[in-house]
């Protein structure tokens, strides 16, 4: 199967997923509407991809890690909420439309990341396409990954150093905490979804990708807010250097941005090939993202 293809059918497979969440309606009504709002917002559902062809690696289907995957983009929704909010980068698009606080206040879109946040535990815990032991371990991975030892102390960095000047290894710390961490945990997870249990080596392999690939992924981030127009990437351009942000794009040049984005792109590609059967799409996708225009 071409690659476009392959992406489109795992994209289907979560897009279905997700338009069935948070349809009850209730008293509060507009708080679920702000959670769907900004989940079918579309995005490019790299996480949810990820989680669902690292299961396929290992055992073969897509199926078992489909709850999982949701999860894990539930997750990343509230922190995209939260990350745009006044008190953080105060931005107005995301997703090319407005931001969760722009079209529905602030406490409102505080809630609906909060509550985004806790759905993703309870779809991974409640799940009967895998075991109540992987569920489990699942909870544990996604929760140490988007905690105070993860994704949180990553954005805690960013914020804390706001207009200060930062060298090479402290950002890539920073990258690593806010970025590599979360699309770890959705290797991961992948991984504790398959039906057949994973080696050793695969684990490692997972680990090390999604190292490299968030570190490239986050480098084209930074990229992409000085060099690509509000228009393409859907959210605004200039918010870093507005912010006083120290990225990859104010230490070097965006000719040494590209060279590092192939470097990691490449130890990404190297990590996974040989460690599955079929690796080609996991290699192609960190291709595809380091070209990526939004
Ligand atoms: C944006 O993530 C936040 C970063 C870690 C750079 P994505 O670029 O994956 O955003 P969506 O999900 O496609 O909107
Ligand atoms: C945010 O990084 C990463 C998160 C954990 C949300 P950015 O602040 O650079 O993400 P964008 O550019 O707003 O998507
Ligand atoms: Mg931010
Ligand atoms: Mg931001
Ligand atoms: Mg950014």
């Amino acid at each position: 199967m071409e690659f476009q293809q392959e992406y489109q059918t795992g994209l289907s497979l979560i897009e279905k997923e997700l338009s069935g969440c948070f349809i009850e309606t209730g008293c509060s009504e507009r708080l679920w509407e702000a959670m769907r709002y900004s989940l079918l917002a579309g995005g490019k559902r790299i996480r949810p991809i990820l989680t669902l062809k690292f299961c396929q690696a290992v055992c073969g289907e897509m199926e078992p890690a489909l709850d999982y995957a949701c999860a894990v983009e539930m997750l990343h929704t509230y922190s995209l909420i939260h990350d745009d909010m006044p008190c953080m980068d105060n931005d107005d698009l995301r997703r090319g439309k407005p931001t969760c606080h722009r079209k529905y206040g602030e406490w409102l879109a505080l809630l609906a990341g909060d509550a985004l946040q806790t759905a993703a535990f309870e779809r991974i815990a409640g799940s009967r396409r895998t075991s109540a032991e992987a569920n489990g371990r699942a909870c544990g991975v996604l929760a140490g990954a988007a905690g105070a030892g993860g994704m949180c102390a990553g954005q805690y960095l960013d914020m804390v150093d706001e207009g200060r000047t930062r060298n090479l290894e402290q950002l890539i710390q920073v990258h690593t905490l806010k970025t590599s961490a979360l699309l770890k945990a959705a290797c991961l997870l992948g991984l504790t979804a398959s039906s057949k249990e994973p080696s050793a080596e695969q684990w490692a392999a997972a680990e090390r990708y999604a190292q490299e690939l968030g570190l490239a992924f986050q480098i084209r981030d930074d990229m992409l807010d000085v060099q690509s127009t509000t228009e393409e990437l859907g959210k605004p351009v200039g918010s870093d250097t507005d912010n006083g942000k120290v990225t990859f794009a104010t230490i070097y040049s965006l000719e040494e941005c590209a060279r590092l984005v192939e470097e990691h792109t490449r130890l990404a590609e190297e990590s996974v090939a040989g460690a599955f059967e079929d690796g080609e799409f996991l290699c192609l996708l960190a291709k595809s993202l380091a070209f990526r225009k939004k």
